[in-house]
């Protein structure tokens, strides 16, 4: 048993997340989450709102409120978007808590007292119009990179550079269009991370548990020089330049950068579920992050896009390592390339892409759970359609597995009393499928434990085609006509087989795994991936006559509905999706 502790990069405040943000931090996370649960691990899942920053104060203003009442709304929202689309997590934090600010400025104070905070000058863009320094998001411009318009202040959404607000060509304020800025100077703190290359690059050399594209991310900001960064900003709303409620003089007007507190919320958001859950105070928060009060037996596991990468890798290390505290960093880390919208790029601010809480109406959360675990963006980028998500639901979910669990309980109930029946004599088809069984169920676990999702959709599916093949072969129903005795092997082979179907199928299609464990009255403490350590074949071969003899057991309504075409063309119109 590990202590595994696993947080999914925090989605941003500004609305409820589309389908691409959800299929690279959110659900595999949760899939995974779920998935180490089985195994019998002990984990902790946390995420949060990330709710600071240019977006938040933006998106609030455009809503027509004041940022901490549409944090609070929204908030609630993507909680609820997170409940329905079933995410487990233990807790579902805010960065804008007390915990986070004391956290925060806590953080602040050590990396000074080590020396790895500077205050500086900086050249900031001023707007006269709006009587304000325009930070990240709050200007835009020509992206100086691939010279698209509309670029930010912090980023270019065309070519995904990261920017600096003075680097825009004809520089313009998001908030009032007007094009009177000027650059002025002001000091803002500066994170030396330079001073920290060395160091982190040692520790990058030695972290084993990252894929390729985390670690060539990484290494590339290396080469190319650490920039030290700035990790103050002139807003209003965010955590306060302050230590233990005193302001840092010159910075009364001037608060954290969001990506320096954002990070800082797993912890904080920790500290917080202990709070809210009564944690005893022996194995408190602490416990899974402090090495030195526990925390170096956990496995700590990042899930987040791209985009997330370098300030995972280098920034939030800089703070923890910095801090010169014992802080637990990153061991495996899971980024994801883009999920595209039908070859172009979902967006929020361009409101492109279906949106959590819409896609509820459009399917329950199990189809989409499935079609995005199956599609995840993992290799490459990977394209959404409508087309897609129908063809894969209908022939995995509705053809495979729902017929499967239909076509044998349906049987038992009317020819077996609905009752699993005793008799038969093991034959060639048995033995078959033991075989395939024990290759492909220890291959599954191993999936899951590299976080492999795609692979472990596949070879999800693929152990329940290997049951319908079964059913084809042993074929009861044409036993039953000379030998009920016969059948009965396979009919009860084929309940246990519904009963592994749904016990596998619960990290990503939980809804249905459940109503199928309920058809087959399995007790919630016989969920559980309690495999041993033993030879597989008997493990199979115990799997398969895991039902006790007798047991009544019912057949579920319909798993899942087909997505039929017509609904295909009205979502497309819906949501404009173009082929
Ligand atoms: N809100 C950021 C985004 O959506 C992610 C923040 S991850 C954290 O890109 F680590 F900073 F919390
Ligand atoms: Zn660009």
């Amino acid at each position: 048993m590990a202590r595994i502790l696993i947080t999914s990069a925090l989605p941003y405040i500004n609305g409820v997340k589309h389908l691409g943000n959800l299929a690279g931090s959110m659900l595999p996370a949760d899939v995974y989450a779920r998935a180490m649960r089985l195994l019998g691990h002990e984990v902790l899942y946390i995420c949060a709102t990330d709710e600071h920053g240019t977006p938040a104060e933006l998106a609030a203003a455009d809503a027509g409120m004041e940022v901490s009442s549409y944090c609070d709304k929204m908030h609630d929202a993507q909680w609820q978007a997170g409940a329905d689309f079933k995410m487990s997590y233990d807790y579902f934090g805010r960065s804008s808590t007390q915990s986070n600010h004391e956290l925060t400025q806590h953080f602040a104070h050590m990396l000074e007292k080590n020396d790895l905070l500077e205050e500086r000058v900086s050249e900031q863009i001023y707007s006269n119009a709006d009587g304000r320094f325009l930070p990240d998001r709050y200007v835009e411009g020509i992206c100086p990179n691939c010279g698209e318009d509309g670029a930010r202040g912090d980023q270019c959404d065309a070519c995904g550079k990261l920017l600096d607000p003075a680097d825009l060509i004809e520089p313009y304020s998001a908030v009032s269009g007007s094009k009177d800025v000027e650059i002025r100077e002001t000091n803002h703190l500066y994170l030396k991370q330079s001073d920290m290359a060395d160091r982190l690059r040692a520790w990058i050399d030695k972290a084993e548990g990252w894929p390729n594209l985390a670690k060539s991310i990484a290494y590339k900001w290396l080469d190319e020089g650490l920039h030290d960064r700035a990790i103050t900003r002139d807003m209003k709303w965010g955590i306060p330049v302050a230590y233990k409620g005193v302001a840092r003089p010159g910075f009364e007007d001037k608060v954290f950068y969001v990506w320096f507190d954002a990070p800082i919320e797993y912890i904080a958001a920790t500290k917080d579920w202990a709070e809210a859950n009564d944690v005893a105070k022996d194995r408190d928060w602490q416990s899974w992050w402090r090495t030195d009060k526990g925390a170096d037996d956990v496995t700590y596991v990042e899930f987040m896009g791209k985009d997330n990468v370098a300030f995972h890798t280098l920034s939030f290390p800089t703070t923890l390592i910095g801090s010169g505290e014992p802080w637990k960093l990153v061991d495996r880390l899971k980024a994801f390339n883009w999920v595209t919208w039908y070859g172009g790029k979902f967006s929020t601010s361009q409101k492109r892409g279906v949106f959590m809480d819409q896609a509820l109406d459009l399917a329950p959360s199990d189809y989409w759970r499935w079609h995005l675990t199956a599609n995840a963006p993992e290799g490459s980028d990977a394209g959404f359609t409508f087309e897609d998500f129908a063809a894969r639901v209908n022939s995995d979910l509705a053809n495979v597995l729902g017929n499967f669990v239909n076509r044998i309980t349906k049987y038992c109930v009317g020819k077996f009393d609905g009752k699993v029946p005793s008799g038969g004599k093991w034959g060639e088809p048995e033995d078959k499928l033991v075989e395939e069984l024990a290759a492909r169920l220890p291959r599954l676990i191993g999936y899951y434990e590299t976080m492999e999702f795609r692979k472990a959709a596949a070879e999800t599916r693929a152990i329940w085609a290997t049951g319908n093949e079964y059913l084809t072969e042993a074929a009861p129903w044409s036993q039953y006509k000379t030998d009920i005795d016969q059948a009965a092997i396979g009919v009860r082979i084929g309940l246990n087989l519904v009963a592994l179907f749904g016990i596998l199928a619960q990290p990503i299609v939980p809804d249905a795994a459940e109503k199928i464990l309920d058809a087959m009255n399995i007790p919630t403490d016989k969920r559980t991936w309690n495999f041993g350590k033993g030879d597989w074949k008997e493990q199979v071969k115990a799997i398969l006559d895991a039902l006790p003899h007798g047991l009544e057991i019912s057949a579920p309504d319909v798993l899942f509905a087909k997505i039929e075409d017509a609904d295909v063309e009205e979502w497309k119109q819906r949501f404009r999706g173009h082929d």
